[in-house]
């Protein structure tokens, strides 16, 4: 306001120095003045009620001691004024002036004060040796204060910068004239344009607020990914790469029959129990598997075929029917194999080689504890072609995680009711400083691979690794619950570094 009432009274402010800001008597000299009155003059000019020039001066500001010495005298004078006159009364000794004035006036004032000839020795103590002194450095000094420069000049001012008590410093001000939208009020500019203006008509007369396209606005609460998925990021290319195809995994509800069944999963077997599988209570019934399918499968479990003498135990249709949530997504990949064979049957076109992944969510009726979790996420994939053997299932494992940068596998035989042979897949964590399972895996039985359809000469291997576990070992992390889980400081997924494999 008082840069627009300035402005129109006199047309034009030709130094903003000589404002007197509100609050305050003298002109606006200072650096801090004009930083805020640059400030108004930003907020007018942004609505062009005003121009500005901006114009820069170097002038000298008093160190701490400076304004020491403009406020009680320069060390010379305090040591000159400290004494005696002549026969006045008795020289002081160098003990009661350090006394009198401090240690760093007695020393600095007495050398200077001899050489500007103002005081003398009396024995052993010293004496005014004039009746009247002159303060220049203290002048000086107090006409920087309120000017910030010299009229003497350069040289002063250098040999005061010298003893350190004046620094220069940069200043700017500011000469200000009316812009095209000059007014002496301020008028509230719009910042949106609202319902109420369109329907009103006010719009049309309203001053809005130009863009600021200069502003650099707040640091935004972005997102962070977490570990976990960027993990599972790198995995997904990784086999992208390889030429392998995604499989639909989206439903975490399945039944007995693709979960198990069809996986030659014994339907007395231990991993069906309560303890081990979470069973829904509504729906508790899947809906009927497809119908040949479904036999063949029953079939191979109660009879056997295929040159399998199957489990030869009785086939309960109920247990099949039951809803759970997925312990694996193996059946899934049985269930890609049975859609592959049904569609070339369908076409006529033959059997084509696949590769399959899916990396999605798994559940387990487990105690948590550090390294385990009712759900986790699971690598699943699987390959069919003609003539696959364990070699190409050993060589899938050695490309893939080096991949990722492990080199170091070993396979330990195992057991898995829907592969012969069964691999488990040990890898070397040179931190940890031992072996760790990273995978379990296999070529699949006939009994799992014949009943989906697909040609008799055509083998196919599969595996499922934990998401989870090189995940914990890339980010050092070894208690499961600050990885994944409400106790997962929000932070600690923020600052986590990007994983490379
Ligand atoms: N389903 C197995 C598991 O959950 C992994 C596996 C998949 C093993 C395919 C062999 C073949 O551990």
């Amino acid at each position: 306001q008082l840069i627009l009432d300035e402005l129109s009274t006199n047309g034009l402010i030709s130094d903003s120095r000589s404002l007197i800001l509100p609050g305050s008597s003298a002109p606006a000299a200072s650096n801090d003045a004009q930083i805020a009155v640059l400030g108004a003059l930003n907020s007018l000019d942004s609505r062009a009620m005003i121009h500005y020039e901006t114009h820069e001066e170097f002038s000298h500001v008093l160190t701490p001691e400076g304004s020491q010495i403009a406020r009680h005298g320069s060390h010379e004078a305090r040591v000159w004024a400290a004494l005696p006159a002549p026969g006045q009364g008795s020289p002081v000794t160098p003990a009661e002036l350090q006394k009198a004035v401090g240690d760093e006036a007695a020393k600095v004032g007495q050398g200077r004060a001899f050489k500007n000839g103002w005081i003398a020795k009396d024995g052993k103590g010293l004496v005014k040796a004039k009746s009247e002194i002159d303060d220049v450095t203290q002048a000086q000094l107090r006409e920087i204060e309120s000017s910030g420069t010299l009229v003497e000049g350069e040289a002063v001012l250098s040999d005061l910068r010298k003893r350190k008590l004046a620094v220069q410093k940069k200043l700017q001000w500011f000469t200000v004239r009316k812009g095209p939208s000059f007014s002496t009020s301020i008028a509230k500019l719009e910042t949106d344009l609202t319902v109420e203006m369109l329907t009103s008509g006010s719009w049309k007369t309203a001053n809005f607020k130009s863009y600021n396209f200069d502003a650099e606005g707040l640091p935004t609460d972005g997102g962070a990914l977490h570990p976990l998925m960027k993990v599972r990021e790198e995995v997904v290319s990784i086999f992208l790469e390889m030429g392998f195809a995604e499989m639909p995994t989206s439903s975490f509800v399945d039944s007995g029959f693709w979960c198990f069944d069809v996986l030659f999963v014994p339907q007395q077997h231990p991993a069906r129990d309560l303890q081990d599988t979470f069973y829904l209570s509504d729906p508790k019934i899947s809906k009927p598997p497809p119908a040949e399918y479904y036999k063949r499968v029953a079939t191979v479990h109660e009879h056997g075929a295929y040159g399998s003498m199957g489990y030869r135990a009785p086939w309960s249709d109920e247990e099949s029917r039951k809803l759970l949530l997925r312990t694996h997504m193996t059946g899934i990949s049985a269930r890609m194999l049975y859609k592959l064979a049904a569609r070339v049957k369908g076409a006529e076109a033959g059997f084509r080689p696949t590769k399959m992944f899916s990396i999605d969510r798994v559940f387990r009726n487990e105690t948590l504890d550090a390294t385990h979790l009712a759900e986790f996420h699971q690598v699943e994939g699987v390959v069919a072609d003609r003539g696959l053997t364990l070699a190409d299932l050993i060589g899938f494992m050695r490309v893939f995680f080096r991949k990722m940068g492990i080199e170091n596998l070993r396979f330990k035989p195992a057991y898995n009711p829907y592969t012969e042979p069964s691999l488990e897949v040990f890898a070397f964590h040179p931190l940890l400083n031992k072996w760790v399972e990273i995978g379990n895996s296999g070529m699949f039985r006939p009994e799992l691979v014949k009943p989906t359809g697909v040609p008799d000469d055509v083998h196919v291997l599969g595996w499922g690794i934990s998401l989870e576990r090189p995940t914990m070992i890339k980010y050092g992390i070894n208690n499961i619950r600050t990885l994944v889980g409400h106790k997962v400081p929000i932070d600690n997924v923020e600052k986590t570094a990007a994983v490379r494999f």
